[in-house]
């Protein structure tokens, strides 16, 4: 009982000190605000994965191309008035996408929670809501993080990531998250 209270304290003085920052705190998020992250994160998730489609038609190889330009591309577009927009991971390719503070509990929360987990809407500072989708590895990213690589692709890989953390995945692994900011 008494470690109980002792907890619910130190929590609540925790608050007071970082804001809560990185905690669910749903009273606090507008619907309209989840709404606007969620649709953000739709229109890139849908422009990436037409761009990733079309690159694979013309086979893997191609298709590195079109990803490693489209995406970070994307990003920079639709990262304008007040919105950020980005993946990050904990088993990397383009050490570009390490997560920031407010990511990394959350990646480790999603890898833990399993397949099928809920995307989530956090806040970040008094000015700024976080919003995360989980990412699972699906049969078209099997190319390029699977088991088993085409040698093409292989050799891109080494030459545009020398650092590449990201292979070895199998279908249904949580892969990362499709993360937006706003109003930062
Ligand atoms: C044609 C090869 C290719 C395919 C197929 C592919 N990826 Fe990637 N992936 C890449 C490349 C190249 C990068 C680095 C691009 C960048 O800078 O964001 C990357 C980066 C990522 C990242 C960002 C984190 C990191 O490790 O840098 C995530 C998340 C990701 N891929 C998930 C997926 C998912 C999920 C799929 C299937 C829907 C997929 N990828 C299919 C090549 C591919």
């Amino acid at each position: 009982m008494m470690q109980k209270q002792t907890l619910a304290v130190l929590l609540s003085l925790t608050c007071l000190l970082t804001g809560c920052a990185g905690q669910d705190s749903p009273g606090e998020i507008p619907e309209e605000t989840v709404l606007e992250a969620a649709g953000l994160a739709a229109e890139f998730k849908s422009t990436l994965m037409a761009a990733l489609k079309e690159g694979l038609a013309d086979g893997p190889g191609q298709a590195i191309g079109a990803c490693s330009i489209r995406a970070p591309e994307l990003a920079a577009e639709m990262s304008v008035d007040g919105v950020g927009i980005g993946r990050t991971a904990l088993r990397l390719r383009n050490p570009v996408n390490a997560p920031e503070p407010w990511l990394e509990p959350l990646l480790k929360e999603y890898l833990e929670a399993g397949p099928g987990a809920a995307p989530r809407a956090v806040r970040i500072d008094d000015a700024t809501v976080g919003y995360v989708e989980p990412l699972y590895v699906g049969k078209p990213c099997l190319a390029c993080h699977g088991e088993i690589i085409a040698e093409e692709v292989q050799v891109q890989i080494a030459e545009m990531y020398p650092d590449d953390n990201s292979v070895g995945f199998r279908e249904g692994d949580f892969r990362g998250l499709l993360w937006v900011t706003l109003g930062g």
